[in-house]
């Protein structure tokens, strides 16, 4: 249980992002996705854009990958890949629409974290069904994510990979509807679970916060969090609340332009996590060029 005596403590993080040059809705791969419903690309920009200097006056790292013409997507970087102790793993797209971002991604981690990169063989998008926390990753699968595939996560990481059912297609990555707050602290949506995965879930983070379904539509669990700040959407105000009741300091960002693609602020970052045996400190890394955008 969380002790208000020792405060919530924040480790500088290192992210990749992909600005929203090329964003729109052209397709419907989700339930939130209506090609039909106007999107205003500047205001989506705008929105990314302070989404990346809210992660920079944090103190976390912020590094940008080329933005592709073609793929309007790929603005959501949790699904190119899952970099855990230093190891990293691209992603294989569910539908054609999304399916080249793999190989930018891919090449953009085998240059900058893992030049083992790895490349998968089964369905898995990453990040956005990948959810590391203490030892083990979530998996999501039902939706986006082959089942089989947690397997091969599994292997690659060498770590445990715990199975977890999506039943609500509007829930359709496991990071829309479970957040990691630090090693051992979730916030979820357990009617988008499975009753075995619910169990599972409860029995593993007997602590867990439980978002209200108005806050889970409003993407509220799609947040970042670093240890103590948790970016999440302005909308979510319950969940907020609850998690600065537990210690946690809400930091809210308005993506209404990206939510009409099914994304918040955790679709837009990937995080890229040091091995351990890895002594520099993120925030110590001088800036990049990249870094100057
Ligand atoms: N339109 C994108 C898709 O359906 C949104 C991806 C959101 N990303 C995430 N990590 N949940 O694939």
């Amino acid at each position: 249980m969380f002790d208000a005596a020792r405060p919530r403590t924040a480790t500088p993080r290192r992210y990749l992002m992909c600005p929203p040059t090329h964003f729109a809705v052209t397709y419907a791969i989700n339930p939130w996705m209506d090609p039909s419903v106007p999107v205003d690309a500047e205001l989506a920009m705008r929105q990314w854009t302070t989404l990346r200097d809210t992660y920079r006056a944090l103190g976390h790292r912020v590094e940008l990958i080329e933005p592709i013409a073609g793929l309007p997507d790929m603005v959501f970087a949790a699904n190119g890949g899952l970099v855990v102790d230093g190891r990293a793993l691209g992603a294989r797209f569910h539908g054609p629409e999304r399916a080249p971002e793999a190989d930018a991604y891919v090449a953009w981690l085998a240059s900058h974290v893992d030049a083992r990169a790895h490349r998968p063989v089964r369905v898995m998008e990453a990040e956005g069904d990948l959810l590391a926390i203490g030892e083990v990753v979530l998996a999501g699968h039902g939706f986006r994510t082959e089942r089989a595939a947690h397997e091969e996560v599994a292997e690659v990481l060498d770590r445990e990979v715990v199975s977890l059912q999506l039943v609500d297609p509007r829930y359709y990555h496991l990071d829309t509807c479970l957040a990691v707050l630090d090693d051992t602290t979730i916030a979820w949506l357990p009617a988008a679970f499975a009753p075995p995965a619910q169990a599972e879930l409860r029995r593993r983070f007997p602590d867990g916060i439980e978002a209200s379904a108005a806050d889970a539509a409003a993407l509220g669990l799609n947040a970042v969090s670093d240890g103590r700040h948790v970016v999440l959407a302005a909308e979510a105000t319950a969940l907020a609340d609850a998690l600065e009741v537990r210690g946690f300091t809400p930091v809210p960002v308005e993506l209404s332009e990206l939510r009409k693609a099914g994304g918040g602020p955790k679709c837009c970052t990937m995080e890229l996590r040091a091995a351990a045996s890895d002594t520099s400190v993120p925030g110590d890394i001088p800036d990049t060029e990249e870094q100057a955008a």
